[in-house]
């Protein structure tokens, strides 16, 4: 913004400060020198940067507008013969509707305590979200195929721009909270944030997904989802990663309805089922030190479907949870993985590898102790819930319940 105006940023959509060097964390601000005094001329760019962020009238209006969501039934319907006009209906909705969700996660972050707002980490969200409002924002209208094709690209550029949003805000949380004490505060706000980004990145995905038309899909929703398949690649996944770093992992069996089919989405449960499974995997693991492989306990899967809503419970005898954290595990950056004794996994075994992952809806998230309370705002949000059960001393029961597409009582909507 090197115009001097302190009317609005102007964002050419050419990727900003934050995504270049050293300055990927906002590094910048945090560069005190001691010998160079403040100059007129370098307060007034500071004061620029500054104001820069509360003089966004265009993001203000946006913010002031409901946003439309939609029931996954009314995705899946309208999208069902993919043709032309579909596409270009899915285009122009998301072309109304992105800015103003996203003006929401800016006004979001601008009610966050002054303190967190500071933290470079917080700001460099806040400024890929304000990019991100207004390369949207700016979008022309949607009339022809070329311009939905460019639409196409500019939500798939950002997407990939966004992917690490959810370490981004794990890092920085970190990094502030300890300035906060209302952790009511701390929930409230990325509960909120995180599902809404979901919901975001689900719409988007979903219509791209749309023209891509894949076999058993309708965009994001495979319509004939076997549970079991989709449970089962996470195991293989989590195993794999395990083995390869331990030379063996806990074994696991899968029962219930394993034959379960039914239309649903697969990206929640591609975040939520590898965060629950690596919680077992580790609790059982460093529970039984010295043991290997097949003489360790079984994790135990357990599948229930009904016509209002569908069962995993991940049963592990990884001693369970103390008392004294039961509550605590579900709060956001609580994690006992710094704490722990196995060098191995202070190194990360059960965080890095998470990082290999091509995961759709975060980047890293390695001893954040983001996973579980990340996985109950998304089942909440889908109108589901995840309760968590410990039985001190031998091993922990994780219930995930969400609700079929179709389900009459709390329906719930993207
Ligand atoms: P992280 O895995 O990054 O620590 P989570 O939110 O997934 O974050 O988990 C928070 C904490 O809850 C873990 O550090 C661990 O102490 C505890 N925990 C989670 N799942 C289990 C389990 N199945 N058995 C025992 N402890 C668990
Ligand atoms: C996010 O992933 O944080 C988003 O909001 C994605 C959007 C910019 C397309």
């Amino acid at each position: 913004n090197k115009d001097g105006g302190t009317s609005e940023m102007h964002w050419n959509g050419q990727p900003n400060a934050i995504r270049q060097g050293n300055n990927i964390n906002g590094k910048r601000w945090l560069n005190y020198n001691p010998s160079s005094k403040p100059t007129p001329s370098s307060i007034r760019e500071r004061n620029i940067t500054v104001a820069s962020y509360y003089n966004q009238t265009a993001i203000d209006k946006a913010a002031a507008q409901h946003s439309v969501r939609l029931a996954p039934a009314t995705i899946m319907y309208s999208g069902s013969q993919s043709t032309h006009h579909n596409v270009m209906r899915s285009a122009q909705y998301l072309h109304k509707e992105l800015p103003i969700r996203i003006a929401h996660r800016i006004s979001g972050i601008r009610s966050l305590p002054f303190i967190v707002g500071c933290n470079p980490t917080i700001l460099s969200v806040h400024e890929l979200y304000i990019r991100a409002f207004h390369i949207l924002n700016d979008f022309p209208e949607i009339v022809t195929s070329e311009d939905e094709e460019k639409y196409s690209q500019v939500v798939k550029d950002l997407l990939d721009d966004h992917k690490d949003v959810v370490s981004l805000l794990a890092e920085g949380f970190r990094e502030s909270r300890r300035h906060i004490e209302d952790e009511e505060l701390v929930s409230r706000y990325l509960d909120r944030n995180l599902t809404s980004r979901l919901g975001i990145r689900m719409l988007a995905t979903h219509h791209l997904h749309l023209k891509e038309k894949k076999d058993g899909h309708v965009g994001i929703v495979n319509v004939n989802m076997t549970l079991k398949n989709v449970i089962q690649r996470w195991i293989t996944f989590v195993q794999q990663i395990t083995e390869d770093r331990y030379g063996f992992a806990p074994a696991v069996k899968i029962s219930g309805h394993i034959s379960a089919r039914f239309p649903y989405i697969e990206m929640p449960l591609d975040y939520i089922l590898p965060e629950l499974l690596k919680n077992a995997f580790r609790a059982t693991i460093e529970s039984h030190p010295g043991v290997k492989g097949a003489a360790l306990p079984p994790v135990n899967v357990i599948i229930a479907n009904n016509e209002t809503d569908f069962i995993v419970k991940i049963s592990d005898r990884g001693a369970g949870i103390p008392h004294d954290q039961v509550n605590k595990v579900v709060q956001y950056n609580f994690s006992t993985a710094e704490k722990s004794t196995d060098s191995l996994i202070k190194d990360d075994i059960f965080g890095n590898f998470m990082e290999t992952m091509n995961r759709t809806t975060s980047g890293p998230m390695h001893g954040f102790g983001f996973g579980l309370p990340t996985s109950r705002a998304y089942a909440e949000y889908l109108g589901g819930s995840l309760q968590i059960y410990s039985m001190q001393g031998l091993g922990t029961d994780v219930y995930l319940r969400l609700k079929h597409f179709n389900a009459r009582d709390t329906p719930f909507r993207i």
